[in-house]
């Protein structure tokens, strides 16, 4: 079995549904549900012997201890993570706390559990880490992509926590020998993204009628991946990936924020026209920037399509149709996360009128 930690979260919840939907190997899903992580994402597994759901903090050094000598995972798959950049723009406490002490917690716990396994589990065990593209920091419009020998320049204090992280692990594999594996990513979109980020927050907002915050010129650029690209790349970096390596995963799919926006815009148009027969691009409203905003992420995945035969499988275009139409047709999903706390959210980052 393999334990896997903010798996209640976007892109842990689709990880552990994929990983059941194509193995019948067990999960232990350890994930502490804070605002972003919801039970309802694993709604599918309820009654499914394979998933055991364990709400706790991968800081809780004495839980992560016992749940390992319990379950001796083969693998442990780390998601958990403080993840929104300007959350951390606001307050960068729960940051460090998570991604910095709560990964060198659940290293420390990996590593003593590591070390008492027979000879033959311990050399097959892996420690996978899921870390992000923003630890490079930003690129000029012309520069080459990300490729894995890239300089960590973090700019805000979400990817410096990450940054930090990765640190941890790359240290504990050359000090202590704990078999890690790293892959860092490009932006992620589909199914249960929580409506703080770009691309379900643009959709849950023209669908209500509320404006399309923009931050700055809107010629940001990002790569987009569908999410369970991310999570077939996963499987493969833990079922063949080097040990002590990192691998670079990205959908070769760069686009302005702009683009993105009226791509939305555009798709609803055509699925669930206004009512008054105008564009929801009507609704978009041009804010004040991100402070430190990188202009520019772009993945190189050429190391794990070389070494893996790893590619994504979704187009941009049949992506987000795709991610749109769940949108549309998951309003209850929609509202029982817009809850109070969201509202706050809102509120504190675009202003009383609640973009
Ligand atoms: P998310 O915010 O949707 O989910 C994070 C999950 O971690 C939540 O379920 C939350 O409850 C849980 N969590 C937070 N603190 C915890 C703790 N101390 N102990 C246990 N669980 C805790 O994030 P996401 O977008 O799904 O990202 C998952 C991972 O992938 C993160 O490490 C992130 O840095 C990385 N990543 C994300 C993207 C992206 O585009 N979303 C891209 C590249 C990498
Ligand atoms: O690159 C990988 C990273 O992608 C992950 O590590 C992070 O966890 C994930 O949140 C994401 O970070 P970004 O900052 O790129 O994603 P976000 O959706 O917050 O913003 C995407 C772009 O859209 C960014 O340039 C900021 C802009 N934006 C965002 C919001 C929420 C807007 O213009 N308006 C908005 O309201």
């Amino acid at each position: 079995m393999i334990l896997v930690t903010g798996g209640a979260g976007f892109i842990g919840s689709n990880f552990v549904l994929d990983w059941l939907a194509g193995s019948g190997e067990p999960v232990v899903n350890v994930d502490k549900l804070t605002y972003a992580g919801n039970r309802a994402n694993l709604a599918a597994l309820e009654g499914d012997a394979r998933h055991r759901f364990v709400q706790g903090d991968i800081g809780d050094r004495a839980l992560m201890d016992s749940l390992l000598a319990e379950h001796r995972p083969r693998a442990i798959v780390n998601f958990a993570a403080e993840s929104h950049v300007d959350r951390s723009i606001h307050g960068a406490e729960d940051f460090i706390a998570t991604n910095i002490v709560g990964t060198f917690r659940l290293l420390e716990a990996a590593r003593g559990y590591w070390a008492g396994l027979p000879a033959d589990e311990k050399a097959a065990f892996r420690f996978l880490h899921v870390s992000t593209d923003e630890v490079y920091g930003t690129l000029s419009p012309d520069a080459p992509a990300f490729t894995e020998e890239h300089v960590y320049e973090p700019n805000s204090p979400y990817s410096a926590s990450k940054a930090a992280s990765d640190h941890l692990v790359r240290a504990w594999h050359h000090t202590h020998g704990l078999p890690v594996l790293t892959t860092n990513c490009s932006n992620n979109y589909g199914p249960d993204h929580f409506p703080e980020k770009l691309i379900p927050l643009m959709i849950v907002n023209a669908l209500a009628g509320k404006p399309l915050p923009v931050y700055g010129d809107g010629q940001q650029v990002r790569d987009w991946l569908y999410v369970t690209d991310h999570c077939s790349a996963i499987r493969r970096v833990l079922q063949a990936g080097r040990v002590g390596q990192t691998y670079n995963v990205g959908g070769w799919n760069e686009k302005t924020n702009l683009a993105i926006v009226h791509t939305i815009c555009d798709l609803l148009d055509e699925l669930q026209p206004r009512a008054d027969g105008q564009s929801y691009r009507a609704q978009i409203a041009h804010v004040t920037d991100r402070p430190g905003h990188d202009r520019r992420y772009a993945i190189d995945a050429r190391k794990i399509e070389r070494e893996l035969g790893w590619r994504p499988a979704e187009t941009f275009e049949s992506g987000i149709r795709k991610t749109v139409a769940w949108y549309m047709a998951n309003a209850d999903w929609v509202r029982d996360v817009q809850s109070g706390a969201y509202c706050d959210w809102v509120a504190t980052q675009y202003g009383a009128a609640g973009a």
